[in-house]
């Protein structure tokens, strides 16, 4: 099935056309700026404008950075408090002319690492974890995604962990690649030790540069760099839709 899967974050909003059977673009990938301030109608533009870009009539996926339960938006704490309530789905269906589905940007990353990634060969359970400018979390179990885990808000040294160890925390404070892992290690010892998950995927933009920081990170779990950087989001999202359409179609 090909479905257009978009990728909403807090700095860009990607999207392309996805061959969901084999995991991969059909299209290039279209990066859009994610408007400033990020009022639900600002970003639905932002939508629309994808989905007329690619002339896209089929099914559509979409991620949203914060907890998506059955469409609506709980969170939203990198984009504006004006989200909280808002039926995503509604709201982007209604932009894009054509049904879209929602899911939590981590999820949708877990999603497509467990099926063609960094977690398709593990037994029990992946924890993917997204660092990026908060952190995300996406637990799967033997295939099965466990949403809206959240574990980017847990508690670390008093304060919110993902202002602690995000990628955007080593930017603004311009932390070497030791000083930022091993604030990542610390993290992550904390994460293990409420989940104990077979394997730690870390994604997120900066995944790319594993090998800069993964020396630094120490942790029992073995934890590995996600293989689809930063397609795993959109992928992950035109999986979730194509998940949608396949059970509806056998409701129908
Ligand atoms: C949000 C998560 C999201 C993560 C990455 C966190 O602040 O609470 O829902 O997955 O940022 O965007």
């Amino acid at each position: 099935m090909k479905v257009l899967g978009i990728d909403i974050g807090g700095t860009g909003i990607k999207g392309a056309v996805v061959d969901t059977k084999r995991g991969v673009l059909k299209t290039d990938r279209l990066r859009l700026l994610t408007p400033h301030p990020a009022e639900p109608d600002a970003v639905a533009g932002v939508v629309r404008t994808l989905v007329r870009h690619f002339d896209w009539e089929g099914p559509i996926g979409c991620t949203f950075p914060g907890v998506v339960r059955a469409g609506i938006v709980h969170t939203a704490p990198n984009l504006t408090p004006s989200w909280v309530g808002v039926d995503g789905a509604d709201l982007f269906s209604e932009a894009a002319g054509h049904p879209v589905t929602v899911l939590n940007d981590a999820d949708a990353a877990g999603v497509a690492e467990d099926a063609f990634g960094a977690a398709a060969e593990v037994t029990g359970t992946a924890l993917l974890i997204t660092l990026g400018t908060g952190i995300g979390s996406a637990l799967v179990v033997d295939g099965t995604l466990v949403p809206n885990t959240e574990l980017g808000h847990l508690v670390l040294r008093g304060a919110d962990a993902e202002d602690y160890a995000a990628d955007s925390v080593r930017e603004r404070l311009e932390l070497s690649w030791e000083d930022w892992g091993a604030r990542v290690g610390e993290y992550l010892r904390l994460v293990e030790e409420l989940i104990w998950p077979e394997v730690i995927i870390l994604g997120g933009g900066v995944s790319k540069k594993a090998s800069r920081f993964l020396p630094y990170v120490q942790t029992r779990t073995r934890v590995v760099p996600a293989r689809l950087l930063n397609q795993a989001g959109i992928i992950g999202a035109a999986l979730h839709a194509e998940h949608h359409v396949r059970k509806a179609r056998r409701r129908s």
